[in-house]
C-alpha cells in the first residue's frame, strides 16, 4: 500500500462562528482560531479543516458563498487568514478548506447577473426550467423542506436549489462554468493551503431532462436524489478536476457524500482513477434513523453499525482510502447519540474514540469531541439558529400540526444546532468563547465541560484523545493495517484485529452500560504483548479468552 501523509494524519474540524471569538461581537473569527493554535498542536493535530470563511449572507452558516475570494465580514478580512495560514503552517500542521461549488449564494455576483434576463452570458451558469402546467419544473423536494424550485418573476423561469432557495444549483454542464471555479482553486492552493473538503460534491452532476423522483402518497414533493447523486458525469467532472487542478499539488482531498455507498466509494477513491483520496459517507450516520428518514428515531442496533463500518473497512482496503468520523457540523454529538452523555459521558466518549481511531482510515475530530461535548436541549425552537431545524419544526409542527413535543425530541437528538453550540474554554461567562452576546446559546453544562478543565486533567477524554493520537504515531499498524471484525452478531462488544507485517493489535469496547463477557473466539490466534490504551484503571489482564469488560470499556493490545 502506498504511504501518504494524509493517510498518517489526524484532521480536526473547525466551525469558525462557534469556535472562539476575539473581539466580543459574540461570533468566532479568524483571530480566534490563531489564538488558539497551540492547543490544537498540543493534542497532536495535523491538518485543520475549515468550514467556510468565504462572503456570505449567512442563510446557511456560510454554505452559502457570495464570493469565492474574499472573507465574510464577520471573520475578519484577507489578512487574517493570511496570517491564520502563516501560524497553522508555522506550527508544523496543514490547512484544508471547505469547498462549496455545487451551490452559490444568489448574492453571487454570477447569480446576480444570471437573474436579469435569459440571455445573461451568466445564466447557463445555473439551472433555469420553465414551469409545467403552472407548477415547479418537477417535484424534488429541497433538504431543507419544501420545493427545490424557486420561480423568477423576472424572467418567468424557476431555478433548482437542492438546499435553501438562496442557494442555487451551479449548472456543472457548462464548461466555462466549471473552468471557472478550477481556477478559483488554483488561486487558494497557489496561496499555499493544503487541500479542500468538498461540499456534497457528488450532487454536481445530474441526470438531463431531471426527472420526477418517485411520488409517495399525501406528500407534495419527492426526494429527486437518484437523479443527482453520483449522478451520470460526476466522474467525468472529478477526474476533469484532478486533471486541471488537484494532481498539480501535493494536497488532500475529501469529498462529502450523501447516498454514497461502498462500491460507489471505491470508484472515487481509487487511487488509479485520479479522482478524491477519501469521502464521507453518511451510512453509518443513518443507522439510527427509520424509514421516515433522519428525524424517523430509532434506537442503533450495534449489529447494524459493526457490519456497515466493517464493509468499509475491507472494502476500500488496498484501492481506497477511508476518513473516519463521528461527527461534524451537521450531526449531533457522538457522547450524546452513540454514548451516554450523562452517568457515563468520559468513559463512553473515550470507549467511541478508541473505536473509531484504531480503525483504518483518516479520523476526523470535530471541535469539542476531544472534550466532550453533548448535545443540547433548548426549551423554544426560536433558540435554534439552523436554518433545516426551524425548516422541519415549521412543516411539521406550524403547517402540518404535529405534536410539538414529539418534533422537539427529534430535534433533540437529531438537530444540527447541537454541534453548532460555542467551543466551552472555561467555566466563565460564555464558557470563555466571547465577552460578548453568542450568537447561539451555550451549552449550560460548561462548567463541568470544558477545554480548560480537561486540559489540567490528566485523565480526562482530552488526553485520551492526545494518548490515541501519539499512538498513531508511533505505530504503523493502526494507520496500515489490515482489518478483521470478530464477534459480529454480538450486540454490545465492538471487537476487531489488525494486522500489519508481524503485528497485532486487537481492539476491544463495550458500547454498553452494563458489564459484559468478553471471549476471544477459540480460532483467533493472539498473543498480547502490551496493553497500550484503557479508559479505566490499567489493569493488566491478558486472559483474553475470559475477560470481563466495565460499562463502556475500551482496551486495545499490541500483540502478534
Ligand atoms: C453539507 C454541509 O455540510 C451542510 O452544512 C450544508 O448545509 C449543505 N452541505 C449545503 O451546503
Amino acid at each position: 500500500m502506498n504511504k501518504n501523509w494524509w493517510k498518517e494524519s489526524v484532521v480536526y474540524q473547525i466551525y469558525p462562528g462557534s469556535f472562539y471569538d476575539s473581539n466580543g461581537d459574540g461570533i468566532g473569527d479568524l483571530k480566534g482560531i490563531i489564538e488558539k493554535l497551540d492547543y490544537l498542536k498540543d493534542l497532536g493535530i495535523d491538518v485543520i479543516w475549515l468550514s467556510p470563511v468565504y462572503h456570505s449572507p449567512n442563510d446557511d452558516n456560510g454554505y452559502d458563498i457570495s464570493h469565492y475570494q474574499k472573507i465574510m465580514d464577520e471573520f475578519g478580512s484577507m489578512e487574517d487568514w493570511d496570517e491564520l495560514l502563516h501560524e497553522i503552517h508555522h506550527r508544523g500542521m496543514k490547512l484544508v478548506m471547505d469547498l462549496v461549488v455545487n451551490h452559490t449564494s444568489d448574492e453571487h455576483e454570477w447569480f446576480e447577473e444570471a437573474r436579469k434576463s435569459k440571455d445573461n452570458p451568466y445564466r447557463d451558469y445555473y439551472i433555469w426550467r420553465s414551469g409545467k402546467n403552472g407548477k415547479e419544473p418537477n417535484n424534488w423536494r429541497s433538504s431543507f423542506g419544501g420545493s427545490a424550485w424557486q420561480y423568477d418573476e423576472n424572467t418567468d423561469e424557476y431555478y433548482l436549489h437542492l438546499f435553501s432557495k438562496k442557494q442555487p444549483d451551479l449548472n456543472w454542464e457548462n464548461p466555462k462554468l466549471r473552468e471557472e471555479i478550477y481556477r478559483m482553486m488554483r488561486w487558494w492552493l497557489d496561496k499555499g493551503i493544503d487541500g479542500f473538503r468538498m461540499d456534497v460534491i457528488n450532487l454536481i452532476s445530474k441526470v438531463p431532462g431531471l426527472p420526477d423522483g418517485p411520488q409517495k402518497a399525501g406528500k407534495t414533493y419527492a426526494s429527486g436524489s437518484k437523479f443527482y447523486r453520483n449522478g451520470p458525469r460526476i466522474h467525468e467532472f472529478l477526474q476533469e478536476m484532478n486533471k486541471e487542478v488537484l494532481s498539480q499539488y501535493d494536497i488532500m482531498t475529501v469529498g462529502e457524500m450523501p447516498g454514497v455507498d461502498v462500491e460507489e466509494a471505491k470508484k472515487y477513491t481509487d487511487y488509479r482513477r485520479n479522482e478524491l483520496q477519501m469521502v464521507f459517507t453518511f451510512e453509518h450516520m443513518g443507522l439510527d434513523a427509520g424509514k421516515d428518514g433522519k428525524w424517523d428515531l430509532k434506537p442503533l442496533a450495534l449489529p447494524d453499525l459493526k457490519e456497515n463500518l466493517s464493509k468499509w473497512q475491507t472494502g476500500l482496503h488496498g484501492t481506497g482510502w477511508n476518513s473516519l468520523y463521528w461527527n461534524n457540523h451537521d450531526q449531533p454529538r457522538i457522547v450524546s447519540r452513540f454514548g451516554n452523555d450523562q452517568k457515563y459521558r468520559v468513559e463512553s466518549a473515550k470507549m467511541l474514540a478508541t473505536c473509531l481511531h484504531m480503525l483504518q482510515g483518516t479520523p476526523y475530530i470535530y471541535q469539542g469531541e476531544e472534550i466532550g461535548m453533548t448535545n443540547i436541549h433548548f426549551d423554544a425552537i426560536e433558540d435554534y439558529r439552523d436554518i433545516e431545524t426551524r425548516n422541519i419544526y415549521h412543516e411539521k409542527v406550524i403547517e402540518g400540526n404535529e405534536d410539538h413535543h414529539s418534533v422537539m425530541e427529534s430535534i433533540y437528538a437529531k438537530s444540527r444546532d447541537n454541534t453548532r453550540t460555542p467551543f466551552q474554554w472555561n467555566d466563565q461567562l460564555a464558557a470563555g468563547f466571547t465577552t460578548g452576546e453568542p450568537w447561539i446559546k451555550v451549552n449550560p453544562n460548561y462548567e463541568e465541560v470544558n477545554a480548560e478543565k480537561a486540559v489540567n486533567d490528566e485523565n480526562s477524554i482530552y488526553h485520551y484523545y492526545r494518548k490515541l493520537i501519539q499512538l498513531r504515531k508511533q505505530h504503523p499498524i493502526i494507520v496500515y493495517g489490515d482489518y478483521q471484525l470478530i464477534l459480529p452478531d454480538h450486540d454490545q462488544i465492538f471487537a476487531y484485529i489488525r494486522t500489519y507485517e508481524k503485528e497485532k493489535l486487537l481492539v476491544i469496547t463495550n458500547f454498553s452500560e452494563k458489564p459484559v463477557a468478553f471471549q476471544l473466539p477459540e480460532n483467533e490466534e493472539f498473543t498480547p504483548k502490551e496493553l497500550l490504551i484503557i479508559n479505566y484503571e490499567k489493569e493488566l489482564e491478558y486472559n483474553l479468552r475470559n475477560l470481563t469488560l466495565k460499562p463502556y470499556e475500551a482496551r486495545v493490545y499490541l500483540g502478534i
